[in-house]
């Protein structure tokens, strides 16, 4: 039987219209695994069936659409009999068939709008929470995680794990202070992060996951996922991105071998496997390193390559400050670790002009990519663009309060114009001594990746937008 066969059957036997009930948009069922348990201890992981994708399910089942939109995403249930070859050991474990959704596990309105009075988490952001980009295969943010992953499975010794559903409400704690974030530094600030309280927040990066994974006793591995910044707005902004961690841990034995210390060890490995998987995507570039300053890592790096004209930063990564691996159960050990954003690497390789591209469903965009096609350099997909609809600019000027932020500004904007606003800008900005009052003139360009605006839906959201700066955010406009 082939894997989509197995599925199905399975399928059956799990009531898989119950958990398709439960799938969110743009979650697929991929993997089906079944858990050997003895004790309640998970004794083994077994798949029984990969790759199955969400219209085939679809289809199959005659889920409808609607029941697409709610929540939760795996269901466990006692599997058939236990096969002989188990017995063997022994004793008689339970097995259990997990049938898990791929992605983040689903994550519900009461997680992330806490009420608390530090929760700063728009109903826009929300919305895309679930998406999972990440996890579609002939997406180009899916495309460019499976080349990296298969970068990786072609180095030699251990292989490193993957994870791609790790779920992006993580503590401050794990955010923050795992990986020694300063207590003052800007990352922590409201006015950048999205908090669901105090000591809980949307992942600013998947760094966030270093220190629970070490502990868990991982010592090579590759994390993915969505990562959510509060910022500003224009092509290449997005408040919600795709990220990929790197960590890999090394022994004394290792560093002692090679007759060098392990910092040392550690930051030629890192330079060689980056520059072996940058050429993995780019092909045969010209590179440079360049002195980098992050809190996690000391010496810190960034690679940068030159591609198409211009030289364009890649990743950054170091050798990990001993302080979190000692934190993580790995003292006396050395380990390097890099971070690298999707979104920025999909832009230049396959030439995507505007961000909130990734996150359209029109098939004009999602159609043009295709796995197989992918080759170093991305010459094998290009984007064409299908059509550039016109702007529409509008400016809006006020006098400036002490609460004001531009970030909360583009919030405000991204909630009621949502992906029909390309750019925000501040176009004049100066202050009045007399009244000693600072007046400031933002544009606004709305425009439609797949249609044409009309006149009228525009003068609307612009004046939604008027509102709300006179109201919620109590400016005075002028
Ligand atoms: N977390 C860093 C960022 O978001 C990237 C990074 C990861 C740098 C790991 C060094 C090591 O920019």
């Amino acid at each position: 039987m082939n894997d989509a066969g197995l599925a199905e059957s399975a399928a059956e036997d799990l009531k898989w219209h119950d958990a398709m009930n439960a799938l969110q948009p743009g979650n697929r069922l991929l993997r089906v695994v079944e858990e050997e348990v003895y004790e309640g201890r998970c004794l083994a992981k077994i798949p029984v069936a990969l790759g199955i994708r969400e219209p085939a399910y679809n289809r199959r089942l005659n889920v409808p659409a609607s029941a697409l939109e709610r929540g939760e995403l795996s269901i466990r249930r006692q599997a058939a009999p236990t096969p002989k070859w188990r017995n063997a050991r022994g004793f008689e474990p339970s097995t259990k068939t997990l049938a898990t959704a791929v992605g983040a596990p689903a994550v519900t309105r009461e997680e992330v709008f806490s009420g608390d009075p530090y929760n700063n988490v728009s109903e826009n952001i929300f919305s895309k929470m679930g998406r999972n980009l990440h996890h579609q295969e002939d997406h180009p943010l899916g495309i460019i995680k499976n080349v990296i992953w298969e970068y990786f499975d072609t180095l030699d010794g251990k292989a490193f794990e993957k994870f791609d559903d790790l779920k992006p409400i993580v503590s401050t704690e794990m955010n923050f202070d795992q990986v020694l974030v300063p207590k003052d530094h800007v990352s922590r600030s409201p006015n950048d992060t999205y908090y669901v309280d105090e000591e809980t927040v949307l992942r600013c990066h998947t760094s966030a996951h270093q220190t629970e994974t070490l502990q868990q006793g991982h010592d090579r591995f590759l994390v993915i996922g969505d990562v959510y910044r509060r910022d500003t707005i224009d092509a290449t902004h997005y408040p919600v991105f795709h990220q990929m961690e790197g960590v890999r841990v090394f022994e004394p034995a290792e560093w002692e071998a090679a007759g060098v210390d392990g910092t040392e060890f550690a930051a030629k490995e890192l330079k060689e496997t980056l520059e072996g998987m940058t050429r993995h995507l780019f092909g045969n570039v010209e590179m440079r390193w360049v002195d980098a300053y992050f809190p996690f890592t000391e010496p810190s790096f960034e690679l940068e390559i030159f591609f198409k004209g211009e030289w364009l930063e890649v990743l950054g990564c170091g050798v990990m400050q001993q302080q979190i691996l000692d934190g993580a159960g790995g003292e006396g050990k050395k380990a390097w670790a890099f971070g690298l954003g999707l979104e920025r690497l999909a832009m230049v390789l396959f030439e995507i002009p505007d961000i909130r591209l990734f996150w359209t469903e029109d098939e004009r965009f999602t159609k043009q990519f295709k796995a197989g096609d992918f080759t170093p350099g991305g010459a094998g997909i290009k984007f064409q663009s299908f059509s550039k609809f016109p702007p529409c600019l509008k400016d809006v000027s006020f006098w400036v309060n002490d609460e004001f932020t531009e970030n909360n500004l583009c919030e405000q904007v991204r909630n009621i114009a949502g992906d029909l606003v390309e750019n925000v800008v501040l176009i004049d900005d100066f202050t009045n001594k007399k009244i000693n009052k600072r007046s400031n003139c933002y544009r606004i360009t709305y425009r439609s990746m797949e249609r044409s605006l009309t006149n009228e839906e525009i003068d609307a959201l612009q004046e939604k937008v008027r509102e709300t700066m006179a109201g919620e955010m109590g400016l005075e406009l002028r």
